[in-house]
């Protein structure tokens, strides 16, 4: 136990650790307070206790890819399909701006549904709101992506999802993990803020392929990194799966803050999904970042990629209200900055 309390402690300093020390406070399960404990410390030492808000647009839910735990993969039959048009996505950003969102995060299915001059249109359209955009479409070309940032994007969200090419190949038909990597580093080559992310509690996902998946952030020099745990949907091939564990989710996402101090964490909707207070708790032990959803009306409920998601019945303008007292009432603020990464050090 003192060993491990010792990992903590380098980790709190250094902000390096060794594949085996990680796997070691992985597994450890006496000093998780301790860690949560450092990590929020670490989050408040480097990127303050300002929480920086992301309205989420959820644009359409076209996919061409078919990833296991999906609900939305292709195969899945009984999604009922949408895209929005393109105005009515800039009319959702005005009022993500109105509710006074610094960002606003584009989200699809990957998909062609949409010509690059379309995306560009959108993209420039609310890049002149004054809003700060995050993307995240997908595998692209890197010509693709060079596109979207001359339009105006700032940012770009591509989780590996798992660095365990086994795991990741079973759970990705047709996908390689080259090819996401690729992506990854043209986005960083282009100078976007690149976040990205693993999901915990994948079928044959180790510890060690966890501690491959934060070491990797930190060899990526990641500037977000969003993560949480697996969650069964029943109309994918994984439906029979455990799925993940909600204070694994938070371990792993508190050696992230310890090994990326200066990076940007959100506390994401799927840890609340398995923990009534979980985007709370993510906010307390390392995560600064959080991403309501702006989606309106039915389409909410048609952007189901696992069970139980949070906010489905509840509108762009409540969840504004709702986040800002919960963050009150951990004594946190929202931020009225863009909330770029700041380096430090
Ligand atoms: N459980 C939890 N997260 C999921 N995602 C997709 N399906 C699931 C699921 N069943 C996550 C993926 C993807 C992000 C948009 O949603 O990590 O990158
Ligand atoms: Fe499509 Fe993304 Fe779901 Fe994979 S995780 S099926 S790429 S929406
Ligand atoms: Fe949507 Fe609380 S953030 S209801």
């Amino acid at each position: 136990m003192s060993k491990v309390l010792d990992i903590i402690k380098k980790a709190q300093s250094t902000h390096c650790l060794t594949k085996e020390e990680i796997v070691e406070l992985l597994n450890c399960n006496e000093c998780d307070q301790e860690l949560f404990m450092a990590a929020d410390r670490v989050r408040s030492q480097f990127v303050g206790d300002q929480v920086h808000l992301r309205g989420l647009i959820e644009f359409s839910n076209i996919c061409q890819q078919n990833c296991c735990y999906c609900g939305l993969r292709r195969d899945n039959v009984k999604v009922k399909r949408y895209k929005l048009l393109p105005n009515a996505i800039i009319e959702l950003a005005k009022k993500a701006k109105d509710y006074d969102y610094k960002t606003v995060v584009l989200q699809s299915g990957e998909s062609q549904s949409y010509t690059v001059t379309e995306m560009e249109h959108i993209i420039r359209s609310i890049k002149a709101l004054g809003l700060a955009i995050t993307l995240s479409l997908g595998e692209k070309s890197k010509e693709e992506y060079q596109k979207y940032r001359e339009a105006g994007a700032d940012r770009y969200l591509l989780r590996i999802e798992t660095t365990d090419e086994k795991v990741y190949e079973s759970l990705h038909p047709g996908m390689s993990l080259t090819n996401r990597m690729r992506c990854l580093v043209d986005l960083k080559n282009l100078g976007y803020e690149v976040g990205t992310g693993c999901l915990v509690g994948l079928p044959n996902q180790t510890m060690e392929s966890l501690a491959g998946d934060i070491l990797f952030f930190k060899s990526l020099d990641a500037d977000m990194i969003g993560l949480g745990p697996f969650i069964p949907n029943e109309d994918t091939p994984l439906a029979q799966e455990a799925g993940g564990n909600f204070t694994l989710s938070i371990k792993v996402m508190a050696i992230t803050r310890l090994l990326l101090p200066d990076a940007n964490i959100p506390a994401t909707t799927a840890m609340e999904t398995l923990n009534k207070n979980g985007r709370m708790i993510a906010l307390q032990s390392g995560a600064n970042v959080v991403m309501p959803n702006v989606t309106e009306g039915e389409y909410r409920e048609m952007y189901m990629l696992y069970p139980g998601k949070i906010c489905i019945n509840d509108t762009p303008k409540h969840c504004r209200g709702c986040i800002t007292g919960k963050i009150q009432g951990i004594g946190r603020q929202v931020s009225t900055e863009y909330g770029y990464r700041r380096r430090k050090k």
